[in-house]
């Protein structure tokens, strides 16, 4: 089919190769001429496992293009995709101010009757506007229905999430948008859950948030062990083996980041109070996670007598491993805590060192190895589950730290192994 998707953020970029390899015929657009030069000559603006070599190929296949001329590209287009971003506002609400942009270019531009469909993250009720306005502001005869599919990809195994996805959610309105979005996604052979449109557009929410929710529990549990003497860790794997819970989102730590669980419980919690609700169970994942993201530096308060002038090793900037993502990373929140108190910072990250550079002004040295990012220090934090931290081995931190103390956030040692290694060791929930 021939498809046209708007915006080549992660979203986007990422439904285009996936689309393109399975056989559609697929234009990206985008506002940003220099991203689309970048992009037509086969280089991925962000790093996804898979993402580049899908990229190559579709260019190649001469399946794949990338323009920023959106008037011929939403002409002739079968189905338009929407995947811009809709940003978290000051008070939770999210920024539909591009989504709308592409609605009236699709109105002002489209030839055909075509099926629009919204990727991007929005409000309930949004694909119904959508729809209203395209009608209202369409210059030509033609038909234009609205759908909603929402997108599950994490970051790091977009691709692969895209490809594999547990279920394609559709929310459609009519049996003809039902019959394009079915054709369109025959080739990935994956469930299809066809629902009314405002389910769909919830079903993203309640999922994330869920999952959202999933961490937050665990890491509200994790303060309660400690003060029980228990260990989330065992707890954790007890729970795990009930299928009814399920073993993934169990880990406890400094609590989630990125891009969506902290965007879209609040906008849920924001949606609900538009509506005279109260969603108290979204509204406490928040507030636990709030929290989360200060329970090692407050630990570590009342263990030093003051931060001024001491050496501190921060293992990990990026919101997980896997990604060069700072958006809503623990480490943001812990810095300048720890820069206001006249800490002398040495970090590392394997990859989120040069974002970290551009977009922060830190007053604080990067290092390229955990080895030489523990030389001298006098504490240590670790906000970030990389491989290369976890697999370092306890010796390492006694043997280069200046005084061996680490509080880690991740859980990503044995606090036996350390203490045998005469590290003195902190985590959560143990
Ligand atoms: C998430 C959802 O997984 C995805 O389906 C959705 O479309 C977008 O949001 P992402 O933000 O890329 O994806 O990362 P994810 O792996 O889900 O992790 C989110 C945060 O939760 C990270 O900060 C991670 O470290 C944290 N996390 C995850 C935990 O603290 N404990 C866990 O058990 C799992």
């Amino acid at each position: 089919m021939n498809l046209t998707i708007a915006g080549t953020g992660y979203v986007g970029l990422v439904a285009g190769v996936c689309f393109a390899h399975v056989g559609h015929t697929v234009t990206c657009v985008d506002i940003d001429q220099k991203k689309v030069e970048l992009l037509r000559s086969g280089v991925s603006p962000i790093y996804e496992e898979n993402l580049e070599a899908f990229l190559k190929e579709g260019i190649a296949s001469d399946l794949l293009h990338f323009t920023t001329d959106y008037r011929s590209a939403y002409a002739s287009a079968e189905a338009i995709f929407i995947g811009v971003g809709t940003p978290e506002q000051s008070d939770g609400s999210a920024n539909l101010k591009y989504v709308a942009t592409v609605a009236r270019q699709i109105a002002e531009s489209v030839t055909h009757d075509c099926l629009v469909v919204v990727k991007s993250t929005v409000p309930v009720g949004t694909n119904d506007k959508v729809e209203q306005f395209i009608k209202d502001s369409l210059i030509n005869d033609v038909c234009v229905e609205v759908a909603s599919n929402p997108e599950f990809l994490a970051q790091g195994t977009a691709v692969h999430d895209m490809m594999h996805a547990a279920r394609i959610i559709i929310g459609v309105e009519s049996k003809n948008a039902e019959s394009v979005l079915r054709s369109i996604y025959a080739p990935f052979n994956l469930p299809i859950v066809a629902v009314k449109r405002r389910s769909a557009e919830m079903s993203k929410y309640a999922a994330n948030d869920f999952l959202a929710l999933k961490i937050s529990y665990m890491n509200d549990l994790a303060n309660l062990c400690e003060l029980v003497g228990a260990d989330i860790e065992d707890v954790a794997k007890g729970m795990a083996y009930d299928e009814r819970i399920g073993s993934r989102f169990l880990q406890a730590g400094i609590g989630y980041g990125g891009s969506c669980f902290p965007k879209d419980t609040k906008a849920l919690e924001y949606l609900a109070k538009q509506h005279g609700y109260n969603l108290k169970t979204v509204g406490a994942a928040v507030a636990v996670n709030t929290s989360q993201r200060t329970v090692l530096f407050k630990k570590a308060c009342n263990r030093m007598i003051t931060f001024n002038g001491i050496k501190v090793a921060v293992l990990g900037l990026a919101f997980k491993a896997g990604t060069d993502d700072l958006r809503e990373s623990p480490a943001l929140y812990n810095i300048p805590l720890l820069l206001e108190q006249g800490a002398d910072i040495t970090a590392f990250d394997p990859v989120a060192e040069e974002n970290c550079k551009k977009q922060f002004n830190f007053s604080m040295t990067y290092s390229p190895t955990v080895a030489e990012t523990l030389q001298g220090a006098q504490i240590c934090f670790i906000f970030t589950d990389w491989k290369e931290i976890k697999e370092t081995a306890p010796e390492e931190f006694k043997r280069l730290m200046r005084t061996p103390l680490v509080y880690d956030g991740r859980n990503l040692f044995d606090p036996a192994a350390m203490k045998a290694a005469g590290v003195e060791y902190y985590s959560i929930g143990r």
